[in-house]
């Protein structure tokens, strides 16, 4: 399983796609929110925004599911769809609560989530409130995602059983939880590795690996405390400037938190590490081809990371695109 450790965007997209590559994934499995997501692939040259579907799109051989938990807009599902050409390949639990344009124009029109809470404005929020009334269309009651409905939760287990090779994406970060994060600075869920099983249907014990992401900065969208903040100037001079994903809003930045990093690794039980932007903080580490050739303040820096979490850190992103990582599960 992959999680975000922060505020969301800390390279999810990326991680997930070079590990469907690398560890060649018959199966991923989105959970999380829903269309709030961003997340950023860049390959071959480039740059794909995905929403929707897994990150895994990048194997041709990997199966891309959308678990039970997850919110659905079935025009953002079915465009990703049709522009990367999945068709045969792509699936959606019957079981998915459907944003519809009212969602949208509740998340929008409404000065407390628009303004103060400064949500996406993607429906996710209204949404999950009619799920919890019980009032939410469900994917199995919208006949343009006829083509793509299968019981996730079976497929998956099965899959787990059979002892295929299966990622389960989760999005935003552990901060945006409901129950963890800053409230009321949140997403309309709980987006922890326990969640995120829970999302796909997914017992706790059938987990191997937690993989939570870090970026070697802090960022976030929208509203809320952020410690350590710089300014916009700042952040651009750094290179640490990003626009959101889904939003086009500017990202706030900050330093790497290293409390936020040990109380994520708690609150998802994570068992690995992946620091994403290395070459952001320590332009040198464009070059580096193994752990051992990185700048020595790199070097440093990931070895504070593992003595304050007592977790490895088994992939550091050197670079933008899905193959620019150091995979030191490689130097066991
Ligand atoms: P909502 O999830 O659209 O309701 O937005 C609530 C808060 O979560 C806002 O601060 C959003 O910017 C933030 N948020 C939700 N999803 C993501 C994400 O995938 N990345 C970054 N921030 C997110
Ligand atoms: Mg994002």
């Amino acid at each position: 399983m992959i999680v975000g450790g922060f505020y969301g965007d800390e390279g999810k997209g990326k991680i997930a796609s070079y590990l469907a590559l690398k560890d060649s994934a018959n199966l991923m499995v989105r959970g999380g929110v829903g269309p709030n997501a961003g997340h950023s692939v860049s390959w071959k040259g480039r740059t794909y925004k995905m929403r929707m579907l897994p990150s895994g799109f990048v194997n041709p051989e990997c199966r891309l599911l959308v678990g039970p938990g997850v919110l659905v807009d079935p025009n953002i599902f079915l465009k990703e769809v049709t522009d990367l050409g999945v068709e045969h390949r792509a699936g959606v639990d019957p079981q998915c609560a459907i944003i519809e344009a009212d969602h949208i124009e509740r998340d929008r029109g409404s000065d407390y989530l628009k303004k103060k809470i400064a949500t996406t404005g993607t429906g996710c929020g209204p949404c999950n409130v009619d799920r919890v009334a019980r009032i939410a269309k469900l994917a199995r009651d919208v006949p343009q995602l006829k083509q793509y409905i299968v019981d996730v939760p079976l497929e998956t287990n099965t899959a787990i059983d059979d002892g295929k090779n299966v990622i389960l994406e989760g999005t935003q970060g552990t901060f945006l939880s409901l129950f963890h994060g800053t409230y009321p600075y949140v997403t309309s869920k709980d987006v922890t590795a326990g969640s995120i099983a829970a999302d796909v249907g997914v017992g706790p014990k059938k987990i191997d690996d937690v993989l939570i992401i870090f970026k070697a900065y802090v960022t976030r969208v929208g509203e809320g405390p952020l410690a350590g903040e710089i300014t916009e100037e700042d952040a651009t001079e750094k290179g640490w400037a990003e626009v959101a994903t889904v939003t086009g809003r500017s990202r706030r930045a900050a330093p790497f938190d290293f409390n936020l990093t040990k109380r994520a690794v708690m609150l998802n039980g994570a068992t690995q590490i992946a620091i994403t932007k290395m070459d952001t903080v320590f332009p040198e580490c464009k070059n580096s081809k193994s752990f051992h050739d990185l700048p020595k303040e790199a070097t440093k820096f990931i070895k504070k990371i593992e003595d304050v979490t007592k977790i490895p850190v088994t992939l550091l992103g050197i670079g933008p695109s899905v193959e620019d990582i150091i995979d030191r599960r490689e130097e066991q």
